[in-house]
């Protein structure tokens, strides 16, 4: 069974401050204007990095079309078969499988296997679950297209499981991680700190800002599958996130 030798219990409740932190949070509505100036767009066309390093937008939609059913299905009969790994403390039920990386089970940064961050780039590769994920891997090459990618993870967080608020970096500016939802069951919601939930849907990407506090709670029967994909963007990625970035501030 895919929860077989792990602690989770079903009917846990995150701790009392990341409850307080979804009820003062998830119903916020954004307002994008708040923190970007559409006028500056135009400014900043002739430079394909300027919207990722500059950006104080919470979150921005990729348009790059994700197979998510078959992805879903590599991705979900992994967990059923206990492939993942316990991912982070502070955490329930949130469990991690590398298809690109350093190996299968080093889901987190080299720093905490004792490793210099060059590590990542210097060991990594397509790993050995690769081979059960054809689907999976051929999408990352053909549409993603990093160059090279580093850590590319399935993040499962199970029935009931949540992750407490934290945040990834120091700074609000620039976006980092890229965050992939390959199922997103209703009442699985990821929230952000002054800004609301984040609209996922199944197969929607999103370029994440994770200066900004944020946390995951899954309030459903299923288990929620996303990707996180790291390594060097591609101009294309690159264009993809400029065209989502104009789309979100109306410019
Ligand atoms: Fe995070």
């Amino acid at each position: 069974m895919w929860y077989e030798g792990q602690q989770h219990q079903w009917d846990e409740q995150p701790d009392k401050k990341t409850q307080k932190f979804f009820e003062e949070n998830e119903n916020i509505v954004p307002d994008f204007t708040s923190v970007d100036d559409p006028s500056v767009l135009a400014e900043s066309k002739d430079d394909e990095n300027w919207v990722i390093d500059n950006t104080q937008l919470p979150w921005i939609k990729v348009g790059i079309d994700v197979p998510w059913e078959d992805i879903y299905e590599e991705a979900n009969h992994l967990l059923y078969t206990s492939c993942y790994t316990m991912h982070r403390p502070n955490s329930s039920g949130w469990m991690s499988l590398c298809v690109h990386g350093m190996s299968t089970v080093h889901t987190n940064v080299p720093e905490d296997y004792g490793l210099e961050d060059q590590a990542e780039y210097d060991l990594s590769d397509w790993t050995d679950i690769a081979k059960f994920t054809p689907k999976t891997k051929q999408w990352l090459m053909d549409e993603v297209r990093y160059s090279p990618f580093s850590r590319v993870r399935f993040m499962a967080v199970l029935p009931g499981g949540w992750l407490a608020q934290h945040r990834d970096r120091d700074k609000t500016i620039g976006v980092g991680a890229t965050n992939v939802a390959i199922n997103n069951p209703d009442g699985c919601k990821l929230v952000m700190g002054g800004w609301g939930t984040l609209p996922y849907t199944p197969g929607s990407m999103f370029k994440l800002n994770t200066g900004y506090e944020h946390a995951v709670w899954n309030r459903s029967k299923e288990p929620r599958i996303h990707m996180i994909l790291d390594g060097d963007q591609s101009p294309y990625f690159k264009q993809k996130v400029n065209e989502g970035y104009a789309q979100m501030l109306g410019a």
